[in-house]
């Protein structure tokens, strides 16, 4: 099999995410096409080929009939850039500031509970760092990991990574868990608001797959002092108990009136994602969070309800000015155009980078990655728009 592209050592520091394209363009001239796919479709054929069938069906599964997680994919297509001549955007600048942080681009990797048994070497957590490392896109890591967040921070070089939490029911589980994020070196902490229970997963239910009660991608807290002391013996011993314990402590239903509670975690930015209604985003606002996150889970938590990409416009304008967090549905440096002309400040992606590590590792990631950020680069070369800031709604318009 013919090598991959490389990606140069200081890929991050590359201002132009288009030379990708000029690279593999080059790589054909002695010879070499690349290993990983360049479409979507190609992309997620060959991942589920490649992987084991019960991560396939816990990665590619969403709520109920799946209609609102195809829906996040076809909310894009209803969408239409309109290209714009005479401009001369040779140069682009697709940076992005959040929090303070300089960005390469509002491209972000969404976190993503299973990554460790997703790749080959089960360690995807640290695969994913990895490419973090390499690309400058910046990684949210999971509370649910293969391997422990001090592990996972330290491969992010020097590319913030935030650290995403899912709430326990135990307040000294959670307050330990944000302080080893915050000693570990993440930027932010991510709260996920919409998965304290898990939504209803026909295709895991068909085959009983629920990757947690088998006592993966329980790292975090295994490894963790509070968690550890609730245990009646080491869980290097006694895995089972250990699992019964989180199933105890795993999700908390949060409240508003748990807000401040949550605000006082942390000095660290706070970011609550989940976030869908205008209504939720003006009191998450007044209660002090420094970031919203308009996602639906990339619909696996919630069927029946509106594709995310279509409540971003009216979460952006009750934001008010506080950075929009975008994900479900991304999958193509399209759609991250798109998400940013409709107000979103940085643009995540789930699954398909969750296939390139399935399929290649570090590598996988950093080919799905690179991709998605070349193509975003030419459209906005291409169509006449060279910076984010021109990236506007009255770029687009509605496909009739
Ligand atoms: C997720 N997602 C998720 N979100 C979160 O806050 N914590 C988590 O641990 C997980 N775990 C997880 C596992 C798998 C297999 C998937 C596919 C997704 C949701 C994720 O952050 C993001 O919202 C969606 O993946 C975005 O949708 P797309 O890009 O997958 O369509």
């Amino acid at each position: 099999m013919s090598p991959t592209p490389r990606p140069s050592k200081d890929l991050k520091d590359h201002k132009d995410h288009k030379d990708y394209q000029d690279e593999i363009y080059f790589d054909g001239l002695r010879g070499v096409v690349p290993t990983y796919p360049m479409t979507y479709g190609e992309l997620e054929a060959r991942a589920h080929a490649a992987m084991p069938p019960s991560i396939v069906s816990y990665v590619a599964g969403g709520a109920g009939d799946e209609r609102t997680q195809n829906a996040n994919v076809t909310a894009f297509e209803r969408w239409g850039l309109i290209p714009r001549m005479f401009v001369g955007a040779a140069r682009r600048d697709l940076s992005v500031d959040l929090f303070g942080m300089r960005l390469p681009s509002p491209l972000f990797m969404a976190p993503v509970g299973v990554l460790g048994i997703c790749a080959q070497d089960g360690h995807g957590d640290l695969a994913t760092a990895r490419a973090a490392a390499r690309t400058g896109v910046p990684m949210i890591a999971s509370t649910l990991s293969e391997d422990p967040m001090e592990a996972v921070a330290g491969e992010l070089g020097e590319t913030p990574g935030f650290f995403q939490l899912y709430t326990p029911t135990d307040r000294a589980l959670a307050e330990s868990l944000v302080r080893r994020a915050e000693k570990s070196g993440f930027k932010a902490i991510v709260v996920t608001m919409d998965t304290w229970i898990s939504g209803w997963r026909p295709r895991d239910l068909s085959t009983s797959n629920f990757p947690q009660l088998r006592g993966h991608c329980l790292a975090n807290y295994t490894s963790d002092p509070v968690f550890r002391a609730q245990l009646p013996a080491d869980p290097e011993q006694d895995m089972q108990s250990a699992v019964l314990t989180w199933v105890r402590v795993f999700g908390n239903p949060l409240t508003w009136d748990d807000l401040p509670w949550l605000r006082s975690l942390t000095s660290l930015p706070l970011i609550v994602k989940g976030l869908c209604h205008p209504e939720d985003v003006r009191r998450a606002r007044d209660g002090g969070v420094d970031g919203i996150y308009c996602s639906n889970h990339g619909g696996r938590q919630a069927n029946g309800g509106l594709p995310a990409l279509d409540v971003l416009p009216a979460v952006v304008e009750a934001a008010d000015g506080l950075p929009v967090l975008f994900d479900s549905g991304v999958r193509s440096g399209a759609d991250i155009v798109k998400a940013v002309a409709l107000g979103a400040t940085a643009v995540g992606v789930g699954r398909p980078y969750v296939y390139g590590l399935g399929l290649g590792g570090t590598d996988g990631v950093t080919h799905v990655l690179r991709s998605l950020l070349a193509e975003a680069d030419l459209l906005m070369a291409v169509d006449g728009y060279p910076t984010l800031a021109d990236l506007t709604p009255e770029a687009l318009q509605r496909v009739q």
